[in-house]
């Protein structure tokens, strides 16, 4: 009969202290307590899922009954091997999402006064206890503030604001981590190496980012992968085909479609979500994958090098885009695709909302943020003040966004000590109130021309002329976005 398979987050779940991965804090300060057999009746252990509370309750149980070790389990004694067969009187396990009554409580409450059989400590464990009711919860106060010497509860949570203060107070803390990614490719080359898997370490490092930090979502994954990995030369866990079977857009093709972006290049980008799509990647995962490419960017652009935060090196990314996103840029794609993940599920047609962000990202280069604006007609509202001529700043479209208020103090600087009158005797300020009165006059005798009925501040139609005396253009021109023909 073939062996029983057995997922690899049950196979490898810790058995000592020193088995636990990415809580050295934890292990440490409970390594001490039992050294110096200060043994607190109640522990709490909370944190993300999978990071290993159960696992560290039950070492912390086997660690207490014990025969042979002071800080940690030797797994030989027979207490150990009872405890890990799940064969022990002594360690009681309860699911408190299962068992949350007061009822239940009350049963704990009559059978702590029973000594334990074979170990020192009689141990529950209540794995999810911030599902215990109320009133269960009140009726374990008395117990675990004073139980009889040879009881230890350990609680485990997710949830830790949902348990009350008043048992919090009654127990020890120990807030468990989120496992680092680095630490997680680790222990899966460890794995690789251990079960004659070849793997690439682009692959391995692609899994422990998947499951943010969590071990059992990194596992789980991890045996996913190997079951569609394995060829006719054994196991061999490629990028590639991860990429292929479970639909993931790899980063060449996101550095493709960024790149048609900055590029204005509408048809390109188009053309790339289809092909993209037609591949077989969902819309959702779609938008989460540029999503997070657009996230490191913009890290990559804070100085963030990395690469268990960006998913990848700083040097993969397209350099064009780099170059030509600013931050302020990057915030608002980011803005655009977040939205857009939000809208799809409740949208007539995913795709029309992905494509709808798509075309967006495409004019991203001209997209001006309105804190920019307000700086410029800050910077221009000033010049005019002083009534002095203004010179257009030609990189008003590349100004870095974090540094405008410097580029408008710069400009009214620039503009300040030349307030001497234009060329034909007049002030700024009179050229712009002649303008106005022009404009007036031509909307009361209504009979202005077409160009007239255009907005003033209209992004794309200010027309210059005798109207638009070439001070006020120059003032005008300093708004970003704005095209004066
Ligand atoms: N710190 C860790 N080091 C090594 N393996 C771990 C660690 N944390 C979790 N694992 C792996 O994940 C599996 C689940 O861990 P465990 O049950 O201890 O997590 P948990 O924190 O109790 O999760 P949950 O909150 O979902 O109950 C273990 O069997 C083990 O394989
Ligand atoms: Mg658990
Ligand atoms: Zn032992």
């Amino acid at each position: 009969m073939a062996a029983r398979y057995e997922v690899t987050a049950s196979k490898y779940r810790p058995k000592t202290f020193d088995e636990l991965a990415g809580q050295e804090f934890v292990v440490s300060t409970i390594k001490n307590s039992l050294v110096n057999s200060q043994i607190a009746h109640a522990y709490l252990f909370s944190g993300p899922r999978g990071c290993g509370k159960t696992s560290a309750a039950r070492i912390l149980a086997r660690s207490l009954n014990c025969e042979k070790a002071p800080n940690g389990p030797c797994g030989l004694c027979d207490n150990c091997r009872a405890i890990t067969q799940g064969a022990s009187m002594d360690v009681i396990e309860i699911d408190g999402a299962s068992n949350n009554s007061v009822n239940d409580v009350r049963q704990i409450k009559d059978e702590v006064l029973f000594p334990p059989q074979a170990g020192k400590y009689k141990v529950y464990i209540i794995d999810e206890v911030h599902m215990l009711s109320t009133s269960a919860f009140n009726a374990l106060l008395k117990t675990i503030e004073e139980p009889p010497p040879y009881i230890c509860f350990i609680f485990a949570t997710t949830e830790l604001h949902k348990v009350p203060a008043t048992i919090k107070s009654r127990c020890q803390q120990f807030n468990f981590r989120l496992i680092p990614v680095e630490t997680i490719q680790e222990i899966l080359k460890k794995i690789c190496a251990e079960n004659n898997i070849q793997a690439e370490d682009d692959a391995l490092f692609w899994i422990a980012r998947e499951s943010t930090g969590s071990m059992r979502d990194a596992f789980t994954l991890f045996d996913q992968v190997v079951s569609f990995s394995a060829g006719a030369n054994g196991i061999n866990i490629r990028s590639d085909l991860i990429r292929e079977k479970l639909g993931i857009i790899g980063l060449e093709k996101l550095n493709e479609l960024s790149l048609s972006c900055v590029e204005n290049d509408g048809q390109k980008s188009f053309a790339l979500t289809d092909e993209i799509l037609a591949s077989g990647v969902a819309i959702e995962q779609f938008v989460i994958d540029l999503t997070g490419y657009y996230r490191s960017l913009l890290l990559v652009k804070n100085g963030v090098t990395r690469e268990s935060l960006l998913g990848y090196r700083p040097s993969q990314f397209c350099a064009k885009t780099l170059e030509t996103l600013d931050s302020i840029r990057l915030e608002q794609a980011l803005d655009i695709l977040l939205d857009c993940y939000r809208n799809i599920r409740y949208s007539v047609s995913p795709r029309f909302d992905l494509e709808t962000a798509i075309s967006k990202l495409t004019w991203l280069t001209k997209w001006v943020s309105p804190i920019e604006l307000k700086n410029s007609i800050d910077a221009a509202k000033s010049a005019l003040a002083r009534g002095g001529s203004f010179a257009p700043s030609s990189n008003t479209q590349t100004v870095e966004p974090r540094s405008v208020p410097a580029a408008a103090a710069a400009v009214a600087e620039n503009t300040a000590p030349k307030t001497q009158p234009s060329g034909d005797g007049r002030s700024l300020t009179d050229e712009f109130q002649k303008m106005l009165a022009a404009k007036e006059k031509t909307s009361t005798n209504n009979n202005a021309d077409d160009d007239d009925d255009v907005p003033m501040w209209n992004n794309t139609s200010i027309k210059s002329g005798k109207e638009n005396p070439p001070q006020v253009e120059n003032v005008l021109s300093v708004i970003p976005g704005t095209v004066i023909s």
